[in-house]
């Protein structure tokens, strides 16, 4: 029989965060036979309880219903490895350290994957070192309203400056060296596109 709290998640979780039976049902006001019949499929507890059952087992409702505790994994912080976002109909850009769902003009945001681009193709661009800037052209690129390059990155191992173009903008961005890195240009049409700056040393 299906039930809405799986005996299984309610025992493992209170085992996960060292409490017995005795000290969850003082957390939330009810006796410890009780926490043994739940954890044993012998009873339910009411639905009024629920959010205090989750609270004091560190979870969210959800999380408790369906089972599936989400561990807090804080992410490597390594931002080489972000994910772009986009969404398809506004062009809204997230830059995520690791993979996640975003939504924006209710649709969902792609993860978007870079390629590398064919040397000397549209999505070819230059990067060039000027004193303490990389100067980024994507000039073979057309900037018309109907497919343009939307905006350009520049990620290191420890950080992402994302600067947004618009159709017609004629200027090619410039980015404050900080290190190695890449360089990712988005065109609205095509997609991500993405090179090694030169070493610096
Ligand atoms: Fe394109």
């Amino acid at each position: 029989m299906s039930t809405y709290l799986s005996p299984e998640t309610l025992r493992e979780l209170r085992a996960e965060r060292g409490l017995t039976q005795a000290a969850l049902a003082e957390k939330i006001g009810v006796t410890d036979k009780a926490v043994s019949k739940w954890e044993t499929g012998r009873g339910l507890p009411d639905i009024t309880l629920i959010d205090d059952l989750a609270s004091a087992l560190g979870c969210s409702v959800a999380e408790l219903l369906c089972g599936e505790v989400r561990r807090n994994a804080n992410r490597a912080a390594n931002m080489s490895r972000c994910i772009f976002y986009v969404c398809p109909i506004c062009g809204n850009v997230v830059v995520a350290t690791g993979e996640g769902s975003f939504s924006c003009c209710g649709s969902t945001m792609l993860p978007q994957e870079a390629e590398t681009p064919e040397p000397g193709s549209a999505h070819d661009f230059s990067i060039e070192r000027v004193e303490h800037e990389w100067y980024v052209t994507a000039g073979n690129h057309p900037m018309t309203k109907q497919h343009f390059v939307s905006f350009i990155a520049y990620v290191t191992s420890d950080g992402v400056n994302l600067k947004k173009l618009y159709p017609e903008q004629l200027d090619w961005p410039r980015f404050h060296m900080t290190g190695s890195g890449w360089i990712y240009v988005y065109c609205n049409r095509h997609g991500l596109y993405r090179k090694r700056t030169p070493r610096v040393r």
